[in-house]
């Protein structure tokens, strides 16, 4: 019977939405879920993604289904700036899929992962929560090895020994740049470490990339994933347009399968659009529609890659201002400034971060998590304030 349900509780992160929105205070501030905010603190429409729009409604003729894989141009278009101009499809090894957003990305790989016999995922600790949450409700076993250390640096002691353990049905999911919560990424040297253990061990890499832009370039953003692939016989890349792109709640994705043989390519991929058939039959169409329009008109482009100039400009302006900060009550400030993308973690108490919300009306993750697109000129020492006060 359905009453034999449990009750379920609400997604701890996208809770925190409406847990701002109902706070009453005029000067709250939301550095909760991973959205770009700009100076002014709103989240507009990218320019180069309303000018897309408007020729979409202009020239679409037809809504008709396009089938599980989504639109192919859409999906081909992102390959060179993911998989770098020389070679888009590393020689015919490489096809890819539309998925509604990153999170359909990853529901797909971890669904092939599943169906190619693999037992177990190899996850950072802590990783974006879905993660987790995606490979549970999967019946993948997880085995978590530490990021990060204590400051702020990578932990690569505990990633080699996780790679050393790993047992044969074992795969490894990676964040590509930006990593989602903590802002510490790997640098060159240590990417091409990590390629170098990869080849040499049966792991199947799965590389999520959600924030591609955000950190220090589309192309810089892209060295680990690109430096894994060259290493590697089989990979995983689950992408996100959400957040480069600005499409949110339109959901846009992709995801791509790299395989030794390029034969294999087409048994692969099958396995995609199969389950994709199955969990949403044919993703949503108008948010990829636009990122392919801006990807073909050179004028647009050009347009949406200064506007993630801008973003990442923005961003890099807040974390230099948290870093100024320094030792602020009870914690360190400055390993911020070295971090990109979005998340940054602070090591709140789980008190501290309720009175963050009940004294302060500052809402982030319980993890201690801080979207720092949410901080502004007009807000960041507000915010800096209340983290000496609740910390000291
Ligand atoms: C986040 O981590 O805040 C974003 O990726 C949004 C989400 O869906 O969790």
């Amino acid at each position: 019977m359905l009453t034999d349900l449990q009750q379920q509780p609400a997604d701890a992160l996208l809770a925190l939405i409406k847990l701002h929105n109902a706070d009453p205070r005029a000067d709250k501030i939301d550095l909760g879920v991973g959205v770009y905010k700009t100076a002014e603190g709103g989240t507009p429409v990218f320019r180069s993604i309303k000018a897309a729009e408007r020729k979409l409604a202009a020239e679409q003729d037809t809504k008709a289904y396009l089938g599980p894989e989504g639109d192919m141009g859409f999906v081909t278009a992102l390959m060179p700036y993911i998989f770098g101009k020389d070679s888009p499809d590393m020689g015919g090894r490489i096809e890819g899929m539309q998925t509604p957003g990153g999170t359909g990305s990853l529901r797909l790989a971890l669904g092939m992962v599943k169906r190619a016999g693999y037992k177990r995922v190899i996850v950072g600790k802590p990783s974006w929560p879905n993660h987790n949450q995606i490979c549970a409700d999967l019946g993948l076993g997880v085995a978590e090895f530490n990021h990060a250390k204590a400051d702020g640096t990578t932990d690569m002691d505990a990633l080699r020994g996780a790679i050393a353990s790993a047992e044969e049905g074992d795969a490894i999911l990676l964040h590509g740049c930006c990593h989602n919560p903590t802002g510490i990424d790997y640098s060159h040297a240590e990417w091409d470490e990590i390629a170098g253990l990869l080849a040499n061990s049966k792991l199947l890499p799965i590389i999520d990339l959600a924030y591609q832009g955000l950190g220090m370039g589309m192309e810089e953003d892209a060295y680990g994933l690109r430096r894994v692939l060259v290493a590697v016989p089989e990979a995983l890349i689950a992408y996100s347009c959400d957040k480069n792109f600005g499409l949110y709640r339109d959901r846009v994705g992709a995801l791509y399968a790299m395989v030794a043989d390029p034969a294999d390519l087409t048994k692969v991929m099958s396995n995609g659009h199969s389950l994709a058939r199955a969990n949403w039959s044919q993703p949503p169409d108008h948010g990829a529609a636009a990122v392919r329009l801006v990807l073909e008109d050179a004028a647009l482009t050009a347009d949406w890659l200064a506007e993630l100039d801008e973003m990442r400009d923005r961003m890099r302006q807040v974390r230099a201002k948290l870093a100024a900060a320094g030792k602020t009550g009870g914690v360190d400030l400055s390993p911020i400034g070295g971090q990109n993308g979005l998340f940054s973690i602070i090591p709140f108490t789980p008190e501290q971060v309720q009175a963050m919300r009940s004294e302060y009306g500052i809402y982030f993750a319980g993890s201690g998590r801080i979207n720092v697109a949410g901080l502004t000129m007009g807000n960041i020492d507000q915010f800096i304030a209340a983290v000496a006060d609740v910390t000291a």
